[in-house]
């Protein structure tokens, strides 16, 4: 088993020389800008909120109000914070790898708002609202939540068929987006490195993306502060933000303040 150190030795070396880059996202990479995981013990939403109530079509179905207020009150917990450090990273390794694919599980909108283009979002995201009934998109407007923000709240109307518009997230039970999917599958194909950055690697089919690489012949590195398990490549542990400036830096030499 490798020290940090010499994992980061052999990463510095990954990065360097990789020409198809794949970074693969999880909620872990938001974690320092304050939103929530999933997962963690004590802070993941999963550990306070019971997915089955609140992210399913079914929960959707039983009790609209509740479950559009959940997801209100993540999407208002977004506006109010600001990219970090591992997304600025994410963004800036734009510009010193020659083809770079980042593909998040998040529904929030940092990596965006850090500077990164194209981003393959697996899961939706908090932004992208459409009617329940018709699929019609719905325009969120990213300043209109009530104050105080109730814990309920009546999801709109669409104005062709008058469903409800509900959150255009990916919910247990559901389908990936094809497009999205198959993006993000052949761009793995595809790869010579996936980074793979703040994920349990628990949610598939989006998990199977390092493995899937990995069988293509791509090395895989990942980053987290836990020692989960992976199947392909190797961990960087610690947090997404540190260990991704000092990769920046080693790696090519980046100065600029993230
Ligand atoms: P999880 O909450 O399952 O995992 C987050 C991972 O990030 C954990 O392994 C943490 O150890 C790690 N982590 C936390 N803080 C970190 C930091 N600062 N730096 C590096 N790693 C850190 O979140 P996801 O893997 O994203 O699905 O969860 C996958 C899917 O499960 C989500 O997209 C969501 C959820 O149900 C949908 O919404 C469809």
């Amino acid at each position: 088993m490798k020290t940090n150190e010499e994992a980061f030795a052999e990463a510095v070396e990954l990065l360097r020389n990789a020409s198809r880059l794949v970074i693969f996202t999880g909620a872990g990479v938001s974690a320092e800008s304050g939103i929530p995981t999933f997962r963690d013990k004590q802070t993941g939403l999963w550990a306070k909120f019971d997915p089955a109530e609140l992210a399913t079509a079914s929960a959707f179905r039983k009790d609209p109000d509740l479950v559009w207020g959940w997801y209100e009150w993540r999407r208002l917990l977004v506006a109010q914070t600001k990219p970090n450090t591992a997304h600025r990273a994410i963004a800036a390794l734009e510009r010193h790898v020659p083809e770079l694919i980042l593909v998040t599980q998040n529904v929030d909108d940092l990596h965006e708002r850090a500077g990164s283009s194209d981003v393959i979002h697996l899961h939706g995201s908090l932004q992208a609202a459409r009617c329940f009934a018709c699929s019609r998109p719905y325009p969120l407007r990213s300043n209109d939540y009530p104050d105080p923000l109730p814990l309920r709240s009546q999801p709109p109307r669409c104005a062709r068929c008058n469903g409800r518009v509900r959150p255009g997230v990916v919910w247990f039970g559901e389908a990936l987006p094809e497009q999205e999917l198959r993006k993000a599958f052949q761009a793995a194909k595809d790869s010579d490195l996936l980074l793979s950055v703040g994920t349990s690697g628990v949610v598939y089919p989006a998990a199977d993306l390092p493995n899937f690489a990995s069988r293509h012949g791509a090395n895989v590195i990942h980053i987290n502060t836990e020692p989960v398990d992976v199947p392909a490549g190797f961990i960087l542990q610690g947090r997404a933000g540190e260990w991704l400036v000092r990769l920046l830096t080693a790696a090519f030499g980046h100065t600029s303040q993230l």
